[in-house]
């Protein structure tokens, strides 16, 4: 068994999850990262790791198979994101996609975790009319997927959902900056509160929906410097995509940081992997080797 503060990359990711049992925390005590003490992270753990000042490491998943690795390696927070309508479902934006594919996507996702806390999105359509039908999205995706929290997006126009949401017992995640539902109303994924009246509105948004109850914030495509003054001023976690580093956590969409989609190359992407030829050369391999009827050898054959 491990024992140093990161997971033990000598073991299977799909082994690794043990490490995180009870044994290796009691073996490993005092000294050890909040975030690898935890066996199961939940919101409390969000909040100690930004009082601690621990960056919170989230990624988004839609499918079991994907869940269990991102799960296996790490990570904090598993977001189902609404981005699945792009890259799972092929469409332009994040309007189209449904509550039930949301659900179908985040009971997948569920099935899957062990560890990391899992928030799923609230789609387009299922919160901006009455906080009633906000609070009745929101039961159906925590009753039907065993998700932990939800997220949707806006600042002063979706408070009364929130704080509904939120006095029902469901943890809500918001998110500001950049909000891909309204894009038809904004029409360019382009930065968001550059000028100064955008930029104080975005703080009183964050300051009201801290105060609503939400247990953290998403930041997307918003200055460094001011997603840095507005997390410094708020006591709860702000996650970043396209915000700097001083947020508390960063989140990349999965199947951009790992190459898989190529068209989407904003500034803010680190591409960790280049799947994309991977799973090319493995495919091309596998038509030439049927076609030279290599494949199944003797050995791959009854
Ligand atoms: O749907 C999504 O993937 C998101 C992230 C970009 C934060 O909302």
């Amino acid at each position: 068994m491990g024992t140093s503060r990161q997971p033990d990359l000598s073991i299977k990711p799909s082994e690794r999850l043990i490490q995180y049992g009870v044994a290796w925390v009691v073996e490993q005590g005092e000294g050890m990262s909040i975030a690898s003490r935890a066996k199961r992270i939940t919101t409390n753990t969000l909040q100690e790791m930004k009082a601690n000042k621990e960056k919170i490491a989230m990624l988004t998943a839609y499918d079991y198979s994907l869940a269990r690795l991102v799960d296996s390696s790490g990570i904090d927070v598993i977001l189902v994101g609404d981005s699945a309508s792009n890259v799972m479902a092929g469409h332009e934006t994040t309007v189209p996609i449904t509550l039930d594919q949301m659900i179908y996507h985040a009971q997948s996702v569920v099935r899957a975790v062990q560890r990391a806390l899992v928030v799923v999105d609230m789609p387009f359509g299922t919160y901006q009319s009455d906080s009633n039908n906000a609070l009745k999205s929101a039961i159906r995706i925590m009753k039907e997927t065993g998700g932990h929290a939800v997220k949707l997006e806006g600042g002063r126009e979706v408070l009364p959902a929130v704080r509904k949401i939120i006095d029902a017992g469901i943890p809500v995640m918001g998110h500001l900056g950049l909000t891909p539902q309204s894009i038809y109303k904004f029409g360019t994924y382009s930065v968001r509160a550059k000028q100064d009246e955008e930029a104080a509105r975005l703080m009183e948004d964050a300051m009201d929906l801290q105060e609503a109850g939400c247990f953290s914030i998403v930041f997307e495509k918003i200055p460094a410097k001011l997603a840095a003054e507005v997390s410094s001023s708020l006591t709860i976690p702000t996650i970043g995509i396209g915000a700097g580093v001083d947020c508390d956590g960063q989140v990349l969409v999965l199947h951009d940081m790992l190459g898989i989609t190529q068209e989407f190359s904003p500034r803010f992407l680190r591409r960790y992997a280049d799947l994309e030829n991977t799973i090319d050369a493995a495919i091309t391999g596998y038509i030439s080797d049927v076609r030279a009827k290599s494949f199944p050898s003797d050995d791959e054959s009854y």
